[in-house]
């Protein structure tokens, strides 16, 4: 069975010819199905009768804060009542710390909750509650791997929420194959699925991710649940990000920002200039502002071109992606001039941010230009996509940029023409801001860098 996407095949390939992933099939032992050598009468179902949607009882979702304002924000408003999500991270980002928080808060608050924990001990969590938070007389606790029992569990209890660490490490004894395998855990799934919907449980499932940063278990666990949200950060860095990659109760469009400290995981409220280090004004260095959701982050890009003596020479980044990063250099070098064909190109987004904003092309291809050229571009921001013609073009947002880096001291800001020119008709330019339009890359660099 592959590990990425579920597909089934009677003996062992090297790369799914589903979803094209190499080395994901594994075996699993299939349950024996007796099949007769006659067919098996079947009932006719009667057919439901359709109804117009303005019958469609809609109470509303009920919601139930999470006690984390930035936990809320990606929810869309909080915990929706009966809903199974899913919240996935590599090892160490702070899911079990992010999820007991919410737990402590929540039980406070007078939710009954409860926290199945098949990784940690009961002693290790108290532990980590006590550094948390003061009081934790709100939360329960089972630590359990089996399925069934924990499936009894909330049927006889029933927890308004309940937090499921790690789905990975549930077993049912009626599947054949080990925890953590696709099977053990679209079974698992599936059936926490059922309880949930039927009792009314706000179900929060901890995935682990793979390598590659895909949740592990298949595909399909995704298509289950009705949110999946995705824990990020660099584990030598503070600073965490919680993003929806799937929200059926809201938008895909905020992320969450926290920080981690001595005593759990803190909500910033006002992240934007958290990824901005000193130093802009160095040569190979130019400042992103890339939207996250519906606020803008600021960011440092930097850049380092050196004669490079591989036949290959690298091309490694960190924080943007790779082949946006051919792309911008195969732009710079004929739109431009600037051929870094023979040279190391490395691109690295501060403060471990990953940026997939296109409006990031401009501050990224100015940053190469700069390090090639060995000039520092000065106190200047930029924001724009850059074409494979070579044009400068609009991206979103213009004015929530404009006004967060005048927030934090930019004079001077080069935007797209058609950006500059919505920003003077909502005559949303701050009043100590110098806005230049441009067009072409070619014209920029030179006027710029020279
Ligand atoms: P954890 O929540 O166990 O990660 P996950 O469940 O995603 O594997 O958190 C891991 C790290 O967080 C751990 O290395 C220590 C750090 N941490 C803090 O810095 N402060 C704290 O208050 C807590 C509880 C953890
Ligand atoms: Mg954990």
């Amino acid at each position: 069975m592959c590990g990425g996407c579920g597909y089934q095949s009677p003996r062992w390939l090297g790369r799914c010819p589903d979803c094209g992933e190499w080395n994901t099939l594994i075996e699993e032992a299939v349950a024996a199905v007796a099949v007769g050598g006659r067919s098996i009468a079947v009932a006719v179902a009667p057919a439901p009768t359709p109804i117009s949607l303005v019958e469609v009882d809609s109470a509303g979702e009920e919601r139930i804060p999470s006690g984390l304002d930035e936990f809320d924000r990606v929810l869309g408003g909080g915990l929706v009542r009966g809903s199974l999500v899913l919240v996935g991270g590599e090892p160490g980002v702070g899911k079990s710390t992010l999820l007991l928080q919410a737990l402590l808060a929540m039980g406070a608050a007078g939710v009954p909750t409860l926290l199945v924990s098949g990784e940690e001990s009961a002693a290790q969590v108290k532990l980590r509650a006590r550094r948390l938070s003061a009081t934790f007389e709100g939360l329960s606790l089972v630590g359990e791997t089996r399925l069934e029992p924990v499936v009894a569990c909330l049927e006889k209890y029933r927890p308004l929420v309940c937090v499921i660490d790690s789905v990975q490490t549930l077993w049912s004894e009626t599947v054949n194959s080990a925890p953590g395998s696709v099977s053990q855990v679209r079974e698992a799934t599936g059936q926490l699925l059922r309880v949930a919907k039927e009792r009314e449980i706000t179900l929060v499932l901890v995935g682990h991710v793979t390598k590659t940063g895909d949740l592990a278990g298949p595909r399909v666990l995704e298509h289950m649940v009705d949110a999946v949200l995705a824990f990020e950060g660099d584990r030598s860095r503070p600073y965490r990000i919680l993003r929806a990659v799937k929200n059926r109760f809201g938008s895909t469009n905020e992320v969450g920002v926290f920080q981690m400290t001595g005593q759990g995981l803190i909500g910033v409220p006002d992240p934007s200039s958290l990824f901005l280090e000193e130093g802009a004004d160095r040569a190979g260095a130019s400042v992103v502002a890339a939207m996250e959701g519906t606020r803008c982050l600021l960011a440092e890009v930097q850049a380092l071109v050196v004669p490079s003596g591989l036949p290959m020479p690298r091309r490694v980044t960190r924080g943007i992606d790779h082949n946006r990063l051919a792309m911008l250099l195969a732009v710079l070098s004929r739109r431009v001039g600037i051929d870094t064909g023979a040279c190391d190109t490395f691109v690295n987004v501060a403060g471990g941010l990953t940026v997939d904003d296109p409006a990031a092309d401009l501050p990224v291809l100015l940053a190469v230009a700069s390090a090639f050229r060995d000039r520092p571009l000065g106190h200047v921001a930029a924001f724009g996509e850059v074409s494979l013609t070579g044009q400068v073009r609009y991206v979103v947002n213009g004015d929530v940029r404009v006004a967060e880096l005048a927030r934090h001291g930019f004079e001077r800001v080069l935007v797209p023409r058609r950006n500059a020119e919505e920003l003077r008709e909502r005559r949303s330019v701050p009043a100590d801001v110098v806005v230049h339009e441009v067009e072409d890359i070619g014209e920029l660099v030179r006027g710029v860098i020279g």
